[in-house]
């Protein structure tokens, strides 16, 4: 199947899980698809639920995609500042990427915060204590070619004719808050960053939070699915064992890259941990009108240069 691809690249994002995450989650709730860990938004753009809170605790992510809906950040206005800063990034290399970041974190612009996301080390979202983006500058300064604009605005246009075509409201604020307004007849998935992993100011995650998160989750009335890491040649998340048993927990092996080699690949087992009887597996997830919509307006945003999730890598999206 098409993955379609967010504007917003960060750490743990489900890209490659997508196909076998829209396999297993109870499709069409009736109430609200609820997702308290947002991050790129990959999951909600590729399940489209017609209605849908969508929050994360970072501010400047949901920033971004509040500007999406209102039209503060669209196809056309999003080309003529990458063309902009693109050109500028082009004849002054890194220090125009350090000149951006420090804009960035005295004014919080979305589009600074994109630019940063598709230039900088990696594609990771990393702040200090302080809330500042410290991540460093990705070496490319030629970064933003014609080709390259285009792929990203056809990203922003696809996002936002999702919130043009469904209901879906951003919030930001802490999981604990989004989990309370989750009713009987939502659908909840969680997708917190893995424990012990990964670390910043708005993306730590401890043995607290794991615990505090399954706390929550087995008493609220909603069905649910989590995703998590299960383990990888070293290490397995003991987590799964000592909280998480209790639910049904599938896996699914997928590989990361380590530096540039091709050759380089990691082996990494996810986990998708549900309180429901799984959908029975299906080749394509039916789709309502609505979500047809979407995909045939998406089509022509992205043409055919769109790749299948699994020929994907995980930051070359
Ligand atoms: C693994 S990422 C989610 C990735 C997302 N599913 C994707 O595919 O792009 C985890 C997200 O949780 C957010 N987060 C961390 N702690 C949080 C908290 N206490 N409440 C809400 N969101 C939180 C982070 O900002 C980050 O965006």
């Amino acid at each position: 199947m098409r993955v379609q691809v967010p504007p917003i690249k960060c750490q743990g994002i489900k890209t490659k899980l997508v196909p076998t995450i829209l396999r297993e989650i109870e499709r069409d709730p009736a109430g609200v698809w609820v997702e308290p860990f947002l991050g790129s938004g990959v999951v909600a753009l590729n399940v489209a639920p017609r209605r849908a809170l969508l929050a994360d605790s970072n501010p400047h992510l949901i920033r971004f995609y509040q500007a999406v809906k209102d039209g503060a950040v669209d196809g056309s206005r999003t080309r003529r500042y990458l063309e902009r800063e693109g050109d500028l990034l082009a004849n002054r290399g890194q220090d125009h990427y350090y000149h951006v970041r420090d804009r960035f974190n005295s004014s919080g612009d979305p589009l600074d915060f994109l630019f940063l996301n598709r230039s900088c080390f990696n594609g990771v979202i990393r702040f200090n204590k302080r809330g500042g983006f410290n991540v460093p500058f990705g070496h490319k300064p030629q970064r933003f070619a014609p080709a390259y604009i285009t792929k990203i605005v056809n990203q922003v246009e696809c996002f936002r004719a999702a919130t043009e075509l469904f209901d879906w409201r951003f919030a930001c604020q802490d999981y604990r808050i989004t989990l309370e307004e989750a009713t009987e007849d939502d659908y909840v998935y969680c997708d917190p960053p893995y424990v012990g992993r990964h670390v910043d100011y708005y993306d730590s995650w401890d043995e607290e939070s794991e615990t505090s998160l399954y706390e929550r989750l087995r008493k609220n009335p909603c069905r649910f699915m989590l995703s998590t890491w299960h383990s990888n040649e070293y290490r397995k998340n003991e987590y799964l064992e000592t909280l998480w048993s209790t639910f049904e927990i599938s896996t699914q092996e997928h590989f990361y890259h380590v530096g540039a080699r091709e050759t380089n690949r990691k082996p990494m087992l996810e986990a998708l941990v549900t309180n429901h009887v799984r959908a029975s597996p299906r080749e394509e997830h039916e789709r309502s009108e609505e979500q047809l919509m979407l995909f045939e307006r998406s089509g022509w945003y992205l043409g055919n240069g769109a790749r299948s999730a699994s020929e994907g890598r995980m930051n070359d999206v």
